[in-house]
């Protein structure tokens, strides 16, 4: 059976808004285990993107537990948890979020820099290694304002990957691109779960969530239904259930 790196069990999240408190997550119960390409989907405000910055360790957690790569989240302090997120996870944005006065290849790096584990002298070829694997070895020394969306988002797909993740997080990520440039970041996302990175993606294209291999939908703070999608996945669904 395949290795089981995220667990989250009776997961609930809060905000308080003025004197009432909002409930924006509610018993959420789900793993995700390495090999696997899940998507969630649900209707805007139902709380995609608090569970998705609840596993990348960008929000805490209200109630519950969670488990990333066998480590509860919850014991670590703020300097641990930013280890774990450095050493497990990859983040892509809609908004691709690159710095714009680093070039191409500064911004791809810019994981590295938190990681203990590499030193200065090999991020360039580390860097090159990703540019290579997204397509744009010959914009490294370009800046973002110069590029167009999609290739911006390959970059922020080969920063996600600098650090080689077990898992990419992507909130919505061909939000922002028309259809071609779209159907390419999709290609490649999957290209690579296909290569062993896990990938949750937050989605509103069913067609793509629909190429995953499994489909989480989220309705009003709740895992409101799970539907297989069409990808061969590592995992057997009978292993996930
Ligand atoms: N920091 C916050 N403080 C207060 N309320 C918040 C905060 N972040 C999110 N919310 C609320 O939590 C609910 C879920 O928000 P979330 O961003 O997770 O939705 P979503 O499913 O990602 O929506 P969309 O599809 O529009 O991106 C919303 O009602 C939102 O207003
Ligand atoms: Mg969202």
């Amino acid at each position: 059976m395949s290795e089981l790196l995220i667990q989250l069990t009776d997961v609930g999240k809060s905000y308080q808004q003025g004197a009432t408190e909002l409930e924006v997550l509610q018993q959420i119960n789900l793993q995700i285990y390495r090999g696997e390409s899940v998507a969630i989907v649900g209707q805007s405000g139902s709380g995609k993107s608090t569970l998705l910055s609840i596993i990348g360790l960008l929000e805490n957690l209200g109630v519950g537990r969670y488990l990333l790569c066998g480590q509860d989240v919850t014991t670590l302090s703020g300097y641990q948890l930013s280890l774990l997120r450095n050493r497990h996870l990859g983040w892509v944005f809609q908004n691709f979020n690159l710095v714009p006065e680093l070039t191409i290849a500064a911004n791809v790096a810019l994981p590295l820099r938190y990681n203990p584990n590499y030193q200065k002298k090999d991020y360039r070829a580390l860097v090159d290694a990703k540019l290579a694997v997204v397509g744009l070895t010959d914009k490294a020394e370009s800046y973002p304002g110069q590029l167009s969306g999609g290739q911006q988002q390959r970059v922020a797909i080969a920063r996600a990957l600098v650090t080689n993740p077990d898992i990419l997080l992507c909130d919505e990520p061909t939000g922002n691109l028309d259809s071609t440039n779209s159907e390419n970041i999709i290609k490649l996302l999957l290209e690579l779960n296909q290569q062993g990175t896990t990938v949750l993606l937050v989605t509103h294209d069913p067609a793509l969530a629909a190429r995953c291999s499994r489909t989480i939908q989220i309705s009003d703070g709740r895992i409101s239904d799970v539907v297989p999608g069409t990808r061969l996945s590592a995992v057997r669904m009978s292993d996930v259930s």
